[in-house]
């Protein structure tokens, strides 16, 4: 087959339920759409190997076979090494457990920098342990842009500094932060970093370990998967640790250490699912016959942000070109800049009018703080809940639905 050079879209929309495509779907950062793959891979479980796994006989072994090839790909897929991998029910419950288990490192008045700019999935859980005594230190954002600034990280950092947490990218902003470059600086004076890569893994390959991150965590029902978390820690770090399972389960188990609510066996199962729906689209575009899992996303997601980096340039020339329109992250559709979600106020109509108005026209986006109410009243928005204006979107979508998006908040913006 020819390499081609665009994505084939309607390929790509084939591989999901056909219900979908009767909106134009804008609220992606919220949840993405789940491709039938994962949902054949989720119902065979069910149908096929609903038992205790790991017993010897056939279904139970074949149980966790199916479980442990979801864990693997997902592994692969990180590019970390398999017992570095935990996943559990969530972003925010990962975060929870993480700082809980990090706590006993720490000592009174030791400082963590916490990102306003983080949703509070990665903000709550390190706030809590001022109970204990620790700090935490603010790490504001200065404008609309919403930057990371560096300059001001490294006037926040000293030796009492044990973490810092940051979003990779923002799910208001949609701004990529440099991680390489935030890890590098935390690390100057030994602190840990733990990325929230939620907003981020849709949209760019990920690669924990040429980032050297300490701990990256993102969730499987923004990646086209079902609703599970997963955390990423470095091996040397999560040895030292404190488990937070069961007491039989040592403190060398890294698989099982982190992850108190216990696996849920058929969303691990259905994981493979993902990868059996991007090496569909891999195989479709590429001729080359790439061994790796990893490096067959790297390709993928490569292609994925040129499609994405066409709709962001399409919108934010609409949106930047209205008056009374306050647009929160970077102007640049650049696909290194930033991912196409996009969150803007009105200075005129409420947030979730626009969001209501806009869906007579069967398009689809969402209006609030999105979890992130600490950045949205540091942006000086008075009323968080009906907070900002959301149209995120994925990989899947058309030129033609952002021209209905266009069309339709036109008519409700003017
Ligand atoms: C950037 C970001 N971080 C964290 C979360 C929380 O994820 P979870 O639902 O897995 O706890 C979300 C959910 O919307 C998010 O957008």
């Amino acid at each position: 087959m020819p390499h081609r050079t665009e994505l084939d879209l309607p390929f790509i929309r084939e591989q999901y339920p056909k219900n979908h495509w009767d909106w134009a779907f804008f609220e992606n950062a919220g949840g993405a759409f789940v491709p039938h793959s994962v949902i054949h891979r989720i119902t065979s479980y069910m149908t096929e190997t609903q038992v205790q796994p790991g017993y010897p006989y056939p279904e139970s072994a074949d149980a966790a076979e199916r479980m442990n090839l979801g864990h693997r790909l997902m592994t692969e897929f990180v590019g970390a090494d398999i017992d570095e991998i935990t996943i559990s029910a969530s972003t925010s419950f990962n975060v929870y457990v993480l700082a809980q288990a990090l706590r006993h490192l720490w000592k009174k008045d030791d400082e963590i920098i916490v990102a306003t700019l983080n949703h509070e999935a990665n903000s709550g859980p390190w706030r809590r342990l001022q109970e204990f005594g620790l700090k935490i230190i603010e790490w504001p954002i200065e404008s609309d842009t919403a930057e990371l600034n560096l300059d001001t990280l490294d006037k926040l950092l000293n030796e009492k500094t044990q973490l810092v947490a940051f979003p990779h990218v923002s799910n208001v902003a949609g701004n990529v932060n440099d991680v390489p470059a935030i890890t590098k600086l935390a690390h100057s004076v030994d602190a840990l970093v733990c990325v929230d890569g939620v907003a981020y893994a849709p949209h760019r390959a990920l690669s924990v370990k040429e980032w050297d991150v300490d701990f990256y965590l993102f969730n499987f029902y923004k990646v086209f998967g079902p609703h599970m978390g997963c955390l990423y820690g470095k091996r040397e770090i999560l040895q030292k640790a404190k488990g937070q399972y069961h007491y039989f389960f040592e403190e060398d188990d890294l698989l099982h250490k982190m992850n108190p609510a216990g696996p849920n066996h058929e969303s691990i199962a259905s994981l493979a699912g993902i990868a059996d729906y991007f090496d569909a689209i891999y195989a479709h575009h590429f001729d080359k016959n790439e061994p790796s899992f990893f490096a067959r996303s790297q390709d993928l997601y490569a292609k994925f942000a040129e499609n994405e980096q066409v709709l962001s340039k399409k919108f934010l020339d609409f949106i930047t070109s209205l008056d009374d329109i306050r647009l929160i992250g970077s102007h640049e559709s650049d696909k290194d800049i930033r991912v196409p979600t996009f969150s803007f106020v009105s200075k005129k109509i409420s947030s979730e009018e626009i969001a209501r108005a806009v869906a007579e026209d069967k398009v689809a986006i969402s209006s609030g703080h999105f979890y992130a109410k600490r950045l949205v009243e540091s942006l000086g928005i008075e009323d968080t809940k009906d907070g900002l204006v959301r149209c995120s979107m994925a990989h899947y979508n058309t030129i033609d639905e952002v021209d209905r998006l266009i069309r339709s908040l036109d008519r409700v913006l003017r």
